[in-house]
C-alpha cells in the first residue's frame, strides 16, 4: 500500500448532481406542518420565506438534481476539497485503524457551509430577491451566507446569538467585510426580540430565538426578504452531499472503503452531507458502512431528546416537523460548540436514527477539546470545536480498534477549521471548561409544550 497522506481530485470531479435521501430512504419524512394550524403546509405558506425553486426541491423525490454551473463555478474557489489521511494521528494513537477526514476548512470561510450558502443565495438571486435574512450560532454559517450574498450581490442580516457574538467577534467581522450587518440576539429590532429581552434582559440568546428573529424579519417585509436557513432542511442537507460524493471518489483513489463514518451533528447538515451518499452505497450496492453522528452532551437531542413533531425555532413561527428535539423552548448552555446548540435535528436524519439506519453517540465538552489540542498537535489544523465532536469519537473508534486488534477504516468529516475560535481554546488550555450534561428534568419538562399534532405516526 502506498504511502500517500493527501487525495487531491481535478476541478473536472466536482460533483455535477446533489444526491437527495429522499429518493431512497426507506423511512418517509413525515410531512412539514404549518406553525398555527399543525395542517401540511402549502407552498404558499413557504413562499413568504423561499424562493419557489427550493420549496421544490424541499419536496422533491428526485434522486439526482443538477447543480446549476453559476453555483458550480462558485464551488471551484475551494471544490473539490482534500481528503487525508491522518497518519500522525494514527501513530500518535497507535492504532492498527486507518483514519481519514474529509477537510471542508478549506472554503473561503472555514467550513462547510458555504456549500448550501452559495446554492441558496443562487436561487434567490434567480427568483428576484434583493435581501436575505439569517440566524448563526458559532458564525460559520452566518459568514458563509454574507460571502455567498457578496457573491450574487444580495444584501444580508444576520441574527448572532448572543454568547457567540462575544465569544467570537472576528466572526462578526468577518461578516461585515463580506458586507452583511450583524445583531446580537435577542435584540430590540423584532416583536420577539423585544418580548424575550423583556423577561430576559441577560438572555444569552440561542439559535431557537435567533431564527425566530431572522423569520420574523422576512415574514413582514411584505415580499422584499427572504429567510435563509444554514441546517436541518432537506435541501440544506441535499447542497452538502458534494462532501460525500466526492469522498467516495477520494476512498477509491485510496483503493479503500469505510468501515465508519463520522460527523458532528448541530442541525445534521454536515453529517448529511458525508453520510447520505455512503447511505444510498449500503441501502443500494450493498455496502456495509456504519453512520455515526456525533453531537455534545450538553445539546443531546438525538441521543436524549424525543422523535416528535415540535417547532424549528423559540416563537412558534417556523414550520414544525418531526425530529429529535429537546423542545423549542431549550436554551443551551454556553458550551463553545456554538453550531451544535439547537433543540432539534434534521428530519431526514432524525427518521433513520429512529429506524436504525443511522447510529448517534454524545460527547462532553473536555475529550472532545483534548481530542482536538491531539489532533492540532499532529495533523497541523485547528479544527472547529464543532468538528472536533467527530474528531473525538473518530480517535474513540480508533482506541476500540487497537483494543480489539482490528485493522478499522475510518472516515470523518472534518466539517471546518477553529482559527476564529481561540477563546474556546483559550478557555480550555486555562483549565476554564467543564463538562455538562443537559439536566433529565430539563428536557421531560420541554416536552410537556411540544404541540399537539393527531397524525398517524
Ligand atoms: C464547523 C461547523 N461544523 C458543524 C456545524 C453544525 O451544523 P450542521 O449539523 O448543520 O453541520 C456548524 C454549525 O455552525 C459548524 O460551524
Amino acid at each position: 500500500m502506498s504511502d500517500q497522506t493527501r487525495y487531491q481530485l481535478n476541478e473536472s470531479d466536482l460533483p455535477k448532481f446533489w444526491y437527495n435521501i429522499n429518493a431512497d430512504s426507506p423511512v418517509a419524512p413525515a410531512p412539514v406542518l404549518h406553525p398555527g394550524t399543525l395542517e401540511p403546509v402549502t407552498p404558499d405558506f413557504l413562499s413568504v420565506l423561499f424562493p419557489m425553486e427550493i420549496i421544490m426541491q424541499e419536496i422533491s423525490a428526485e434522486r439526482y438534481i443538477q447543480i446549476p454551473d453559476e453555483v458550480r463555478e462558485i464551488y471551484k474557489l475551494y471544490r473539490p476539497t482534500p481528503l487525508l489521511r491522518a497518519r500522525r494521528l494514527e501513530k500518535a494513537l497507535g492504532t492498527p485503524a486507518h483514519i481519514y477526514y474529509k477537510y471542508e476548512g478549506v472554503s473561503p470561510s472555514g467550513s462547510h457551509k458555504p456549500n448550501t450558502a452559495i446554492a441558496q443565495a443562487f436561487y434567490n438571486k434567480a427568483a428576484g430577491t434583493k435581501a436575505l435574512t439569517t440566524e448563526t450560532g458559532a458564525g460559520q454559517w452566518g459568514s458563509s451566507l454574507a460571502f455567498a450574498c457578496d457573491v450574487f450581490d444580495l444584501d444580508l442580516e444576520v441574527y448572532m446569538v448572543k454568547v457567540s457574538y462575544h465569544q467570537k467577534p472576528y466572526r462578526r467581522n468577518l461578516m461585515e467585510v463580506y458586507g452583511s450587518k450583524v445583531y446580537a440576539s435577542p435584540t430590540d429590532r423584532t416583536d420577539y426580540g423585544r418580548s424575550v429581552l423583556a423577561e430576559h434582559p441577560d438572555s444569552p440568546g440561542s439559535l431557537g430565538i435567533a431564527i425566530s428573529e431572522a423569520v420574523e424579519v422576512a415574514a413582514k417585509s411584505n415580499g422584499t426578504k427572504k429567510y435563509s436557513l444554514g441546517s436541518v432542511l432537506n435541501h440544506v442537507l441535499m447542497h452538502q452531499t458534494v462532501i460525500g460524493e466526492e469522498a467516495l471518489k477520494q476512498m477509491d483513489m485510496a483503493d479503500e472503503y469505510p468501515d465508519v463514518v463520522i460527523g458532528c451533528a448541530g442541525g445534521g447538515s454536515n453529517f448529511g452531507g458525508i453520510a447520505f451518499p455512503f447511505l444510498r452505497e449500503n441501502l443500494k450496492n450493498g455496502k456495509r458502512a456504519r453512520l455515526l453522528a456525533v453531537e455534545p452532551t450538553a445539546s443531546p437531542s438525538l441521543t436524549k431528546g424525543q422523535y416528535a413533531f415540535d417547532y424549528g425555532d423559540t416563537a412558534k413561527m417556523a414550520p414544525v416537523v418531526k425530529m429529535h428535539t429537546l423542545g423549542h423552548d431549550f436554551v443551551p448552555a454556553g458550551i463553545h460548540a456554538g453550531g451544535l446548540r439547537y433543540h432539534g435535528m434534521a428530519p431526514s436524519v432524525s427518521a433513520l436514527v429512529d429506524a436504525g439506519y443511522i447510529d448517534a453517540v454524545a460527547v462532553k465538552q473536555i475529550p472532545t477539546f483534548e481530542a482536538a489540542i491531539q489532533f492540532a498537535r499532529t495533523e497541523g489544523i485547528v479544527p472547529a470545536p464543532e468538528s472536533a465532536h467527530a474528531i473525538c469519537a473518530a480517535v474513540n473508534e480508533a482506541l476500540d480498534a487497537k483494543a480489539k486488534g482490528e485493522k478499522r477504516v475510518i472516515l470523518f468529516n472534518l466539517s471546518g477549521h477553529g482559527n476564529f475560535d481561540m477563546t474556546a481554546y483559550e478557555a480550555y488550555l486555562g483549565g476554564k471548561l467543564t463538562d455538562y450534561e443537559y439536566p433529565e428534568e430539563a428536557i421531560a419538562e420541554s416536552m410537556s409544550k411540544l404541540p399537539k399534532v393527531e397524525m398517524p405516526a
